[in-house]
């Protein structure tokens, strides 16, 4: 027990205190006292035991005050005794409340700060890559291991590298399938700019940069005024193919093709081409692939008709021809040394074929209930 403590327990007179000018000192030291305990109750329960010594009716140090000091108080100190402690009261009582307002945010702000090991972590769900992307990069291995490499190419395009350089003159009844999305230029603005409507540009861009041997393929996205529906879309995605040297014929043309298919598809797949059009490809063919859900019969297991291949045992793939030696005056290449092949790929056909998918929007909505079908 500290001398101070002490003093409280005993009457005035005892400590030698008989004048009013004495008090101040008695009860400086009484506050300072105060003052280090009160610095020294840091959580409830040293708060409480803090408030007891204080506060406590019986034996408190106020109440000790009143009873050894106030009551026995000769008349000429009784009244300065109680000013002193009714000074002293206010402050005890409103720090003995403060601190215990200042303890309560302490302890929410240590509970909220609190760094629990046991739960169980922020789990983030891992993405994955979208369909189209993943069949892009199966189609990319494929072209790789036999020598292609990848090129990227502009979305916004001239109509010279569209159309033009293609060998699709303007006033061209191709254009019309075409007939797609100008941008709004300024006037003055030095060509017409469009999105463009076929990877097909990017044949071009190559062969103006580099001499033969070319071998190469270009993923992307392509847009065309089309109205959506389960087949259509004004967005969708191809794989151009261009490959062109000196000495390549038919023959390399279509093994390039089949073998492309036999992998993407299987090898108990077929292939088969029938004659088309295309202004920068001559000859030009559409590639079949016998339908890889009713095996090419054109039956479906169950012995109705395949609703895949609608019975006709084959399925139409994509467009592809022998470049048009025209199409080589527009890159300076001689007509006369150098032969090739050119193919367009519509991605989101094939994936749609692959996966067994019915709507192309699909790939567009992206829907993750449709995204996480395919991790
Ligand atoms: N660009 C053509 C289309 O989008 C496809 C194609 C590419 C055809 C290359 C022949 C050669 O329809």
């Amino acid at each position: 027990m500290s001398a101070q403590e002490n003093k409280t327990g005993l009457p005035l007179v005892h400590l030698g205190i008989t004048r009013p000018e004495e008090l101040s000192a008695l009860f400086a030291d009484l506050r300072g006292r105060f003052n280090a305990d009160c610095a020294c109750a840091l959580d409830e329960s040293s708060w409480k035991q803090f408030r007891d010594t204080w506060l406590g009716r019986k034996s408190g140090v106020l109440a000790q005050i009143t009873d050894n000091w106030l009551k026995p108080a000769t008349p000429e100190l009784k009244r300065a005794v109680g000013q002193q402690l009714n000074e002293l009261r206010a402050h005890v009582e409103s720090q003995i409340e403060s601190r215990r307002a200042a303890i309560e945010t302490g302890t929410e702000e240590t509970a909220r700060d609190r760094v629990d090991l046991s739960l169980p972590g922020v789990i983030r769900p891992v993405g994955s890559r979208h369909l189209v992307r993943q069949v892009f990069q199966e189609i990319e291995d494929i072209f790789f291991s036999i020598g292609f490499s990848v090129v990227d190419g502009p979305e916004i395009e001239t109509p010279y590298y569209n159309f033009e350089a293609l060998n699709i003159p303007e006033f061209h009844p191709v254009r019309d399938d075409m007939d797609t999305f100008y941008l709004d230029l300024p006037k003055g603005a030095p060509t017409p700019l469009l999105l463009r409507t076929h990877t097909s540009p990017m044949q071009i861009r190559t062969m103006e940069k580099q001499k033969p041997p070319v071998r190469v393929i270009v993923p992307g996205k392509v847009y065309r005024r089309d109205n959506p529906d389960a087949t259509h879309s004004f967005a969708f995605h191809q794989i151009e193919g261009l490959a062109v040297d000196t000495d390549i014929t038919f023959c390399d043309f279509t093994g390039t093709i089949e073998y492309f298919v036999k992998q993407f598809f299987g090898p108990s797949v077929k292939t088969r081409f029938r004659p088309s059009y295309f202004p920068f490809t001559e000859p030009s063919v559409e590639f079949d692939v016998s339908c890889p859900f009713c095996a090419g019969t054109g039956t479906a297991a169950s012995g109705g008709t395949c609703s895949k291949c609608k019975g006709a045992a084959w399925i139409e793939l994509f467009g592809a021809g022998m470049v048009d030696p025209a199409v080589y005056g527009f890159v300076n290449y001689d007509p006369k040394k150098v032969s090739g092949f050119a193919f367009g790929i519509g991605i989101d056909r094939l994936a749609m074929l692959k996966y067994g998918i019915d709507d192309i929007q699909v790939f567009f909505q992206n829907d993750v209930r449709f995204l996480r079908q395919f991790p």
